[in-house]
């Protein structure tokens, strides 16, 4: 649906303009000013389709950033190459609805210096990334085993290249959901609010007693966290702390 209105949003945003310029209304050179004007029209139509506000900005930059790219006289390979990568970063996220971006430094200590008061068990990262997060809380934490499962083949090499030599430490390739997690004592997860109500309900079913989830930033829906820690960082980041419990993943409460 998300993605259906952004391209309805374009797509009319060019119609529009092109029917401006044969009409006379818009000229068609500098070619900059038809690109300005689809790129004002497609934010507003996508505001009157009630996107999301973080799209607007990508509708307003998308086609005059084309006009500009066109400007530069690129070899067409370039493009192939930027979306080859964007690709191979980005993977499934039309479908999950879950950007990489990553945890920060500070967030990471204070994920170590919590699981530092618990006794030494097994952390997975759902939707792992980079591996950054994990390499960082398991040089701090030797006893603890780590595992990062994720999706996207650019990042998931990337994690696999920083776990050289961390013994504790173990990445593959693939879905979340499609793993077991019965042997996990502590799920991280730094994704979005779209999954997190499905997250909870595998959590609960799978998740051993006393079992910890902690969300970066993104509340479970209708769940109330039974811990925030608030980290001194910039954007002041939140950690959310859950307890699965069984029984109670069906509903979600
Ligand atoms: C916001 S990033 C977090 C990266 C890392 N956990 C961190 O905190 O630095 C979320 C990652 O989850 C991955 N992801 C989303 N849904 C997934 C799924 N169902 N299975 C595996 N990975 C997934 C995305 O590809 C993305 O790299």
């Amino acid at each position: 649906m998300p993605l259906a209105k952004a391209l309805a949003a374009q797509l009319l945003a060019c119609v529009i303009i092109a029917v401006a310029i044969k009409a006379g209304i818009v000229p068609l050179r500098p070619i900059w000013q038809p690109a300005l004007l689809q790129g004002l029209s497609a934010g507003l139509l996508a505001t009157a389709l009630r996107s999301e506000r973080w799209w607007l900005p990508i509708h307003l930059a998308f086609v005059p950033a084309l006009a500009l790219a066109q400007g530069l006289d690129l070899h067409p390979l370039w493009y192939l190459a930027a979306f080859v990568v964007t690709a191979l970063v980005f993977w499934s996220s039309y479908r999950t609805r879950v950007p990489l971006y990553l945890t920060n430094r500070r967030t990471a200590a204070a994920l170590a210096e919590l699981l530092a008061t618990r006794a030494p068990g097994h952390m997975l990262d759902i939707g792992s990334g980079t591996g950054s997060l994990l390499h960082a809380v398991a040089v701090r934490l030797p006893g603890w085993r780590f595992s990062g499962i994720e999706s996207s083949p650019l990042p998931y090499l990337a994690s696999r290249w920083k776990s050289r030599g961390c013994d504790n430490l173990s990445f593959r390739r693939g879905d979340f959901f499609a793993a077991d997690w019965r042997d996990v004592d502590v799920i991280y997860a730094f994704l979005s609010p779209v999954p997190m109500s499905r997250v909870w309900s595998k959590a609960c079913s799978e998740m051993p007693p006393g079992s910890l989830l902690i969300s970066n930033s993104f509340e479970i829906p209708g769940v109330r966290p039974v811990r925030r820690i608030v980290v001194d960082d910039r954007r002041r980041t939140e950690l959310l702390l859950y307890r699965p419990t069984s029984g109670k993943g069906r509903t979600g409460r």
